[in-house]
């Protein structure tokens, strides 16, 4: 029997090679089958994770059953997320290439810190950052942390502004904490993302001592409502509503609040891929003037969990917020030889010390697209969005936002019928689609994301949540 110790005296056996190859054909497989079978899992399938509740036996299992286990109970109650047709939350698919790099870190295995261990982790995630700041329209001498996603971007993002805010007032945070510390007032949007006040909370600038500007009925701040500002001062802007896919004014907004002296923050979690495409790059003119930025590539680049990006104009900011240095760390930017430039530690613009090396799937997909697979995927999505709009108004369903990116609202009558069509469209299986408020309308929400959906998946989609729509509404 193979078991984990003599696996691992011998790391490169026939054993290891099948275990690995049997997985990858389960993978293939389960890939190979989402286009087909029903998006959300049955509920069968859900009862059958009962298997799951069971002792940890004393005695090892072998990898094949263990593997097995978990493709024949897991893959089939599992949500077809990386299919063509789930349109819930902002949720892109991998691009198989991702998927690819992905499974070759993972048998690298790089604790992908520093750059004198693990070169290679660092140096295609150097290479990543250089080639996102140019994508995304963004100041080419940003410092950035590859962290997990959009929430720990913003935080990361936002704790370099809390570094920078105080300094300037003088005081030291990473040292000194926030007791006694001269206090900083946080602007945000009325329609801001729930996860952003949760970073907020984490770094001790609170949820709800924030405040709040009103946005119009598209969820964008209005400028001109912007308090006057002074003293230690964080303004957060969002590029892509997570409701409608809105932009805020950047330009407006960050000539006020730099004209006070403030840092202003873009939530780009998933709008700031916008910046790909020329045809929509218009939407986030202005926002390569703020201080620091969060995004997703798990969103809209189509890289596998977990992977965002905290990008900070000043990346002394960042660095000043994150590296920690100890006796048996290398020291900061210190690396082997033979580098032909300044080597960048990983870790010292990240919370993580020990992380992986998730800059190998952003570097793969975007060397993979290119400049040009960018902005078609960001077009073709957005174009996929407004199909769904407008077969969705033809057949007389209201649209609640100007469908200016990827985001849909949809409603089909009161709260109850928009539920009950919501409910059997999840229940049908075609596509998933989910529920939201959006000031004070219950709506369902189309979110397009994903690489792998084509005009037929739509097709396919609007035909079913047409046909689910007539029969669970009065029309
Ligand atoms: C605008 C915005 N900010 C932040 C987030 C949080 O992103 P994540 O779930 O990757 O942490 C989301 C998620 O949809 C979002 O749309």
């Amino acid at each position: 029997m193979s078991t984990p110790a003599n696996a691992s005296r011998n790391i490169a056996s026939s054993a290891v090679r099948s275990l690995l190859e049997n997985s990858a054909e389960r993978a293939i497989r389960y890939l190979e089958g989402l286009p087909e079978r029903a998006v959300a899992p049955s509920p069968a399938s859900i009862s059958a994770l009962s298997a799951f509740e069971e002792q940890l036996a004393d005695a090892p299992v072998a990898p094949e059953t263990v593997i097995r286990q978990l493709d024949e109970l897991g893959s089939p109650a599992s949500m077809a997320m990386a299919g063509p047709r789930f349109f819930g939350f902002v949720i892109g698919g991998s691009l198989p290439v991702a998927v690819a790099a992905n499974w070759l870190a993972a048998a690298w295995d790089q604790n992908a810190a520093f750059y004198s261990v693990t070169p290679a982790a660092a140096a295609v995630e150097q290479a990543a950052l250089g080639w996102l700041l140019d994508t995304l329209g963004l100041p080419a001498g940003c410092g950035a942390g590859f962290v997990t996603g959009a929430t720990m971007a913003n935080f990361t993002a936002l704790a370099a502004a809390r570094h920078a805010v105080l300094s300037r007032a003088g005081w030291n945070v990473e040292a000194d904490g926030l007791f006694g510390a001269p206090p900083i007032t946080v602007v945000v949007g009325a329609e801001a993302h729930s996860t952003l006040f949760k970073s907020l909370g984490i770094l001790g600038l609170g949820r709800n001592r924030v405040v709040r500007v009103p946005v119009d009925g598209q969820g964008r701040m209005i400028a001109s409502a912007l308090p006057r500002i002074s003293g230690p001062t964080i303004v957060c802007l969002q590029a892509g509503n997570v409701n409608t896919g809105s932009f805020d004014p950047f330009g407006e907004v960050c000539e006020k609040a730099h004209a006070d002296g403030a840092w202003v923050h873009v939530d780009g979690a998933f709008g700031l891929w916008a910046a790909a495409s020329p045809r929509l790059a218009h939407l986030t003119a202005g926002l390569e003037r703020a201080d620091s930025w969060g995004t997703d590539a798990h969103k809209w680049l189509n890289v596998p969990y977990d992977s965002g990006i905290a990008f900070v104009r000043d990346p002394d900011a960042l660095r000043a917020a994150m590296a920690v240095t100890a006796e048996y760390l290398p020291a900061p930017e210190s690396g082997g030889s033979g580098a032909a430039r300044p080597q960048r530690n990983p870790s010292d613009f990240t919370p993580e010390l020990s992380r992986r090396a998730r800059g190998v799937e952003v570097w793969a997909a975007l060397k993979s697209l290119g400049r040009e697979g960018v902005a078609d995927l960001v077009e073709r999505t957005c174009s996929y969005a407004r199909l769904f709009a407008e077969g969705l108004a033809a057949a007389g369903y209201t649209i609640r936002n100007d469908v200016v990116l990827n985001q849909v609202l949809v409603t089909f009558g009161d709260v109850q019928a928009t539920l009950r069509v919501i409910a059997a469209i999840q229940a049908d299986g075609t596509c998933w689609c989910g529920s939201t408020v959006w000031q004070g309308k219950t709506a369902m929400r189309i979110s397009v994301s994903s690489w792998a959906t084509t005009k037929e998946d739509v097709r396919k989609s609007l035909e079913a949540i047409l046909r689910l729509a007539r029969a669970h509404t009065s029309r």
